[in-house]
């Protein structure tokens, strides 16, 4: 039987939230609604965090308000705060991403919180979250690195996805916010943190900032890992970490994952012309391989 990869699309938040492009409401949605004909079944549309601190995701209520709701997609709100999680159910999310942060320098400045902090936080939203029926996953992030502190030591990752766990979190992200994972790194944190949250589902979230990032997507799959976040266009990056650059781009994932033989589900041509499309949008050039080399066989 062929193993299913899926794919959450981060686009329109992680890729929107920091690129020089100011996509309107409308274009965000059209955004959405072009992933959504790609075969995107979960998807982060939004994320409910201060407008002051991440001006560009201002609009996420008004995008959650404007979906298409008719469509077998998850949409996914992130959220790091008791004020954005209340924001994130009154939006109706069908799915909220807590934030948790590995190290203490991007900590401050991303969110003002100390790991523990962040903790501490999502232990005190998890029962707004239960009570809604919203499926309540987190992501770690820095968690291959701070690009302020550097190397995260061993356990900070597994300790915060034990706690994550604890809160009922159902699904834990590994993030590399600042793209200086490697794959024998990636193997090891996944055994970390299966050792201490062994009930939790994992997915990966990696950043091609080193060119590390489709290699550690492999590494991930081959242990195991079963859920990859990608940006259509490879868009996107983070507004608190110097240098950031995009996600591994969805279309390379699909691209890579197909050609090994896993099903991810998403049409691959549709994918290609969406990241060309989203290139006309932000008017300045992507960082995808495959729109521009094309898919092969072709
Ligand atoms: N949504 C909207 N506004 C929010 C908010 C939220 N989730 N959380 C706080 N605010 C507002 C408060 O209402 C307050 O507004 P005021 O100055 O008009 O009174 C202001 O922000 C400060 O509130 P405070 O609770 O002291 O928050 P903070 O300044 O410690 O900031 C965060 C904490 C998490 C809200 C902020 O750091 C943030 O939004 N970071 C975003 C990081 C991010 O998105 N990174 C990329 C993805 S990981
Ligand atoms: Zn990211």
């Amino acid at each position: 039987m062929t193993r299913r990869i899926d794919i959450v699309e981060v686009g329109p938040r992680d890729g929107l939230q920091n690129d020089p492009a100011n996509l309107t409401t409308s274009q965000k949605l059209e955004l959405i609604e072009r992933l959504t004909a790609c075969g995107v079944k979960r998807m982060e549309s939004g994320s409910f965090v201060s407008p002051k601190a991440v001006p560009k995701m201002a609009d996420s209520a008004e995008v959650f308000a404007g979906l298409d709701r008719s469509k077998p997609v998850r949409h996914i709100a992130l959220a790091l705060n008791e004020k954005g999680v209340r924001r994130a159910v009154d939006a109706k999310a069908d799915e909220i991403n807590f934030v948790l942060v590995a190290g203490e320098g991007f900590g401050k400045r991303n969110q003002g919180m100390s790991p523990q902090d962040s903790a501490d936080m999502l232990m005190q939203c998890a029962p707004l979250v239960h009570e809604a029926g919203i499926p309540l996953s987190a992501t770690i992030s820095v968690a291959f690195g701070d690009p302020y502190d550097g190397d995260i030591a061993d356990g900070v990752v597994g300790g915060l996805a034990a706690q994550a766990q604890r809160a009922g979190v159902g699904e834990v992200g590994l993030g590399d916010t600042i793209g200086v994972a490697d794959p024998w790194l990636v193997e090891r944190r996944l055994e970390e943190v299966q050792m201490y949250a062994p009930d939790v589902f994992l997915r990966v979230h990696f950043h091609d900032t080193r060119n590390t990032g489709l290699a550690n997507v492999a590494a991930a799959v081959k242990a195991g890992v079963d859920v990859v976040d990608a940006s259509c266009g490879g868009i996107g990056g983070c507004p608190f970490a110097p240098q950031a650059t995009g996600n591994v781009a969805t279309e390379d994932v699909v691209y890579m994952l197909e050609r090994a033989g896993f099903d991810t589900g998403i049409d691959l041509d549709e994918m290609i012309r969406t990241a060309n499309w989203l290139e006309g949008v932000l008017g300045h050039p992507i960082a995808s391989s495959l729109t521009k080399a094309g898919k092969f066989p072709a």
